[in-house]
């Protein structure tokens, strides 16, 4: 076969939560195809299940049935091959920034058995890690001591440390202003090259979903489900005056009242409330 190898099969998957009247169906019989070094953005209405898919494929979540693979391999659990980046960077306010990223358990389990070679190589890492997001400078500042950006840099940085093959990011950059979130984006698709990762992102900017993805992947509420799946028709080098083609705004409105249409919103405005309500 010459297609790319699917890293992430899911199969007719369902979770609910709660029982009687109080049951949501968060996701109903989703099916879904990551290849392998694929970058796909989720979008949809806030409650349509994309934070309880990714969290499902970060092992954090169990499901009712169906199926979610990594590799062939049910997933049972979190794994060093997938790692997650959340909205609110999550660091240690008692870490410097190089204590912060190289802090794992899988850097503290077995410490006393590591040899001096693979404690090189991690530190290693560590360095290239904090180049790479451009805060080499940073190394020994605390938290509190970052911007917004700079902090999610750092968790980012984190996330990479165990080599992930596959990056779960739930809304990373949906605190930080406009700016910055430009600066990260072009950040986050150069870690995507260099890292050859698999890459599954949320968001409620479809912007940034197009942007990002190869694939835009748009679910929809009540149930929680997959409604659409659109190619994104850029080159596979991104550049920001690319946001401004036709190509561009075509698919942004095309998805824009879809997502209307999915969730029964009738204004603009009612949708913005919809997509941005955490
Ligand atoms: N731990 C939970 N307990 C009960 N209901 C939950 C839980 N997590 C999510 N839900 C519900 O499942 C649905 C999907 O939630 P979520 O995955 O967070 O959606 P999204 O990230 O798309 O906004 C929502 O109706 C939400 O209220
Ligand atoms: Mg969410």
């Amino acid at each position: 076969m010459n297609t790319p190898m699917q890293k992430i099969i899911v199969e007719r998957l369902c979770k609910q939560f709660g029982r009687g009247a109080e049951q949501v169906h968060a996701l109903a019989d989703i099916d879904l195809g990551v290849h392998e070094n694929e970058f796909v953005t989720l979008v949809g209405a806030s409650g349509c299940g994309k934070s309880t898919l990714l969290r499902i494929l970060g092992g954090l979540e169990t499901i009712d049935s169906g199926s979610a693979r990594v590799d062939g391999r049910e997933i049972d659990g979190p794994g060093v091959d997938r790692a997650m980046v959340f909205q609110n960077y999550s660091l240690y306010a008692w870490l410097t920034v190089m204590q912060n990223i190289q802090f794992s358990r899988r850097l503290k389990i077995n410490q006393r058995d590591r040899t001096d070679a693979e404690v090189e190589t991690a530190s290693g890492r560590a360095d290239a890690l904090l180049r790479l997001m451009g805060l080499a400078y940073m190394a020994d500042a605390y938290p509190n001591q970052l911007s917004g950006g700079m902090q999610q840099r750092v968790a980012i940085a984190r996330a990479l440390m165990s080599k992930p093959a596959i990056l779960l990011m739930d809304e990373p950059f949906g605190a930080l202003d406009a700016q910055t979130r430009e600066v990260m984006h072009d950040l986050i698709l150069h870690v995507h090259a260099l890292e050859k990762t698999t890459i599954v992102f949320v968001t409620h900017d479809v912007e940034e979903a197009i942007y990002l993805g190869h694939r835009v992947v748009l679910m929809a509420p009540r149930p929680g489900r997959v409604d659409s799946i659109y190619d994104v028709p850029l080159p596979a080098k991104r550049d920001p005056e690319m946001k401004l083609s036709p190509a561009f705004n075509a698919l942004k409105r095309k998805i824009l009242m879809r997502i209307r249409e999915t969730s029964g919103m009738k204004t603009d405005l009612e949708m913005l409330e919809q997509l941005t309500r955490s």
